[in-house]
């Protein structure tokens, strides 16, 4: 949008300049020299921005950074000011959740998981604690049911692979929590969603994801942060596959790209307006 606004204004004052710089030419044809003052002028700010383009393939990097061993890393302690007395004081901690079947692995995530509650009773942040939380699975040929099961309740993830889009995600999600977010507040939540297209990523590539917020209905939300994700075909020593970045993540081309067009259309125009301005002084000569 803006870039096509700008693109108007642009060939509009460009227009402008040619013009005036025939309706001079026709006067004086002397004065052709300060047009393409004019012209040098107005595409200098537009170069700025195209040195964004010099990095683009930044977003593979390799897999082997990570170590399931480390199940849990706390990082600060938040006490979620807007509650009067929530039940326990819980601390933001990156969980590393992972099912295995054998010595064949099914399900890794790493995540921090907060339930967030905001309807107008309630209103909270439930984090999930991953050192006191269990993982189980049910294993079909194409899909994994991955429940978290913790004291207040259960977190369950339903991944899907498919094999004609060849890419594997969350389809479903449910919530069983029961959690007292004011003090004597205790309630129980129970939520799904189940049109999810959530955690894509191709078949043995894993998804990542700065932050998301998933809603579940009745203002009951899943806040997944820093995500790493995979299900099914790990690499053989068990590990991540390849990073798809989500969405929100990936870097974004499209102004670069619009610049660029912008740019080149530009210099067609001064090109255009070159020949076009020779022509008529040529014209003119010959009919002196
Ligand atoms: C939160 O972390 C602090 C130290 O960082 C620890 O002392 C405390 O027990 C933790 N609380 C919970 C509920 O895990
Ligand atoms: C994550 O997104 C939610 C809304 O979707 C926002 O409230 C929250 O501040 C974000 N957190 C971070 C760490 O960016
Ligand atoms: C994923 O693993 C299954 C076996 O579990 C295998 O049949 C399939 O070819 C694998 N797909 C890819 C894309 O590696």
């Amino acid at each position: 949008m803006k870039m096509g606004i700008f693109f108007l204004i642009a060939t509009c004052v460009l227009s402008t300049a040619i013009t005036s710089a025939q309706e001079s030419d026709k006067d004086k044809p002397s004065a052709s020299l300060q047009p393409p003052a004019m012209f040098t002028d107005l595409p200098a700010p537009t170069t700025t921005k195209p040195t964004a383009t010099t990095k683009p393939t930044t977003t593979t990097k390799p897999t082997t950074t990570t170590k399931p061993t480390t199940t849990t890393k706390p990082t600060t302690t938040i006490k979620p000011t807007a509650v009067p007395g929530p039940t326990p004081s819980t601390n933001i901690t990156m969980g590393n959740f992972t099912y295995l079947e054998g010595n064949t692995l099914y399900v890794m995530a790493q995540m921090i998981l907060q339930v967030k509650v905001n309807d107008s009773k309630t209103r909270g942040t439930f984090i999930v604690q991953p050192n006191m939380t269990k993982t189980s699975g049910v294993i079909k040929k194409d899909s994994v049911s991955f429940t978290l099961t913790f004291k207040e309740g259960t977190i369950t993830f339903n991944f899907q692979r498919n094999t004609t889009s060849k890419t594997v995600y969350v389809n479903s999600l449910h919530l069983n929590m029961t959690y007292a977010f004011t003090a004597g507040g205790k309630k129980t939540y129970i939520a799904k969603n189940e049109s999810l297209d959530l955690f894509k990523a191709a078949i043995g590539h894993s998804y990542s994801c700065k932050n998301e917020s998933i809603s579940l209905g009745n203002e009951i939300y899943l806040e997944v942060t820093q995500d790493r994700v995979q299900a099914f075909n790990f690499t053989a020593t068990n590990q991540f596959g390849q990073m798809d970045l989500c969405k929100a993540d990936q870097p974004d081309y499209t102004v670069a790209i619009a610049v660029g067009i912008v740019l080149l259309i530009l210099i067609v125009i001064v090109i255009l307006a070159y020949i076009c301005s020779r022509r008529r002084r040529s014209d003119g000569y010959q009919s002196l």
